[in-house]
């Protein structure tokens, strides 16, 4: 990348070009760049770290929000902004104005390629200072990281890697009172089907940084190194790393636990149990060692056993341990009904309880195509077809493929979940969550609609069952009571 000529003052310091660095010297403001995805700037307790792909959405850099921030200010475009910077010409250099409050340092060459969001008509980028830049853009449009700018304790490091440090202290409640002050990072256990499409999809929603972890030696680190490299053509910017171990996931908000085995042929279901429940317990150990208080999302089979594991090796509070299964669940039956009657899969909703296996409760009643139940819309054998498919739906796919099992929807599910869950979205999704009295249950996770929030699972949501329908749920449910007998942690 070219670099461009720096005005520099007599008080300016050599800004280390790591893009999180703190800048320690008061009173320092500018833009720096540190990285090509990158701008830095500010003083102390104002360090902002701005990603390209949250430029592009900056309503100030756009030329009507440029003209009228300056007409606010009294002031005209040409009234004294800065000269593109050297080696840039108009309408490919942002530059900056340096009649603006304490400006000092200019460090900018930023291509209008890499900062589309800047290359408005004026070449040139007009900012007071950073933060009043983050202060006009909507919450919801910053990763964490960025939020910071009005959370960071001055001296408080964001080198990567060091989120003990700087992620722990700029941890404060917002103007909402939330505690989402920093750039999020994900850990997905299991660099396997599920998990790397996991991470795949979380990058590319630019949910934040992940990690992928795999006992694998070369298989994390390769698949996450393909996928970061996949960040210029889809146009996402969060790092994606793999690892062999669990140092890499220091400080994460989240994980998603994949690991496991798939049952083998010969294999019985307990013996499978055992096996995963070692998995799921050394993954969650290791884990834990490194984060203090992440959401898990546990999606390893025997689903809500594997949640069990994860919720005593972890020690964790039980909103912050849930399972998915009945999001994949639920979507099989949505998808069923859309193929059945044509309407779109966006129009229908469906319910399923239970636990994830042959005795889940899929609940036609519950389940509606644009608020109309499916029981008034569709002949009873239809429905029972449906329902009978959607209990066998991943039998179905297991037995197309003949090697492995479904991973596009399983993996959709889990980021529906993180999602839902980092942007506090009181979504009420199916999930195994831990019940303890709800629908009768005690001390065993089973599917039901829970609403999923900062909180993770904020709510059970209990719905009216008849006889029948409780009946079948006391019957998954007490196929859960006994995995959970079985197991050894
Ligand atoms: N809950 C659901 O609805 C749902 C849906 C689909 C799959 N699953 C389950 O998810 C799990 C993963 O499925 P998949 O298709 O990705 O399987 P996969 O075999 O493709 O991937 C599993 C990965 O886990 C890794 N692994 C094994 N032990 C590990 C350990 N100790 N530490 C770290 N990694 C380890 C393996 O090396 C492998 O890469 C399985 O248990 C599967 O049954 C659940």
């Amino acid at each position: 990348m070219r670099r461009a000529a720096v005005a520099r003052s007599e008080k300016a310091v050599d800004l280390p070009l790591q893009p999180l660095d703190l800048v320690e010297e008061p009173g320092e403001v500018g833009l720096r760049q540190g990285r090509s995805d990158h701008v830095l700037g500010e003083k102390p307790g104002h360090l902002c770290e701005l990603q390209s792909s949250v430029l592009e959405r900056l309503p100030d850099s756009s030329p009507r929000r440029v003209e009228e921030r300056l007409a606010q200010e009294g002031r005209d475009r040409d009234d004294g902004p800065a000269e593109p910077l050297a080696g840039f010409g108009p309408g490919e250099t942002p530059g900056l104005d340096r009649h603006a409050d304490g400006v000092r340092e200019v460090d900018s060459p930023l291509p209008s390629r890499d900062f589309p969001g800047l290359a408005h008509s004026t070449g040139r980028l007009y900012v007071r200072t950073l933060s009043d830049v983050l202060a006009s853009i909507p919450r919801s449009l910053l990763p964490r990281q960025m939020n910071h700018s009005r959370g960071l304790k001055p001296g408080a490091s964001l080198a990567p890697g060091s989120q003990k440090t700087g992620l722990a202290d700029c941890q404060g409640p917002d103007k909402r009172g939330r505690k989402d002050t920093m750039r999020r990072k994900i850990t997905v256990v299991g660099a396997g089907n599920v998990g790397a499409t996991a991470a795949q999809r979380l990058a590319e929603k630019e949910m934040g940084d992940v990690v992928l972890v795999d006992i694998i030696e070369g298989v994390p680190q390769g698949k996450a190194l393909d996928m970061y490299q996949s960040g210029p053509v889809e146009g996402f910017d969060g790092k994606v790393v793999g690892s062999n171990g669990y140092e890499e996931t220091a400080g994460s908000d989240m994980v998603i636990l994949t690991a496991g085995l798939a049952r083998k042929p010969g294999m019985s279901r307990d013996d499978l149990l055992k096996k995963n429940e070692e998995i799921v317990a050394a993954c969650t150990a290791g884990i834990m060692k490194y984060s203090k208080n992440p959401y898990i999302v546990v999606v390893t089979n025997p689903l809500d056993a594997m949640c069990e594991v994860a919720r005593r090796v972890s020690k964790l509070p039980k909103n912050r341990v849930v399972g998915m299964a009945g999001i994949l669940d639920t979507a099989r039956m949505r998808a069923f009904i859309s193929m059945e009657t044509g309407y779109a899969m966006s129009n229908i909703h469906a319910t399923v309880l239970g636990g994830h296996g042959d005795t889940m409760v899929p609940l036609p009643r519950y389940s509606t195509i644009a608020g109309v139940p499916i029981t008034e819309l569709l002949p009873p054998e239809k429905v029972a077809a449906i329902v009978k498919r959607t209990a066998g739906g991943g039998g179905e796919i297991v037995a197309l493929l003949k090697t492995g099992s479904a991973y596009y929807a399983p993996s959709a599910a889990a980021v529906e979940m993180a999602d839902a869950i980092f942007n506090d979205k009181k979504k009420i999704l199916p999930c195994a969550a831990y019940l303890e009295g709800e629908y009768g249950i005690k001390g065993l996770y089973v599917g039901v609609p829970a609403v999923l929030g900062h909180g993770g699972v904020e709510k059970i949501i209990e719905l009216k069952l008849t006889a029948e329908e409780a009946a079948a749920l006391k019957k998954s449910s007490d196929s859960v009571a006994e995995l959970f007998g079985l197991l050894t942690c």
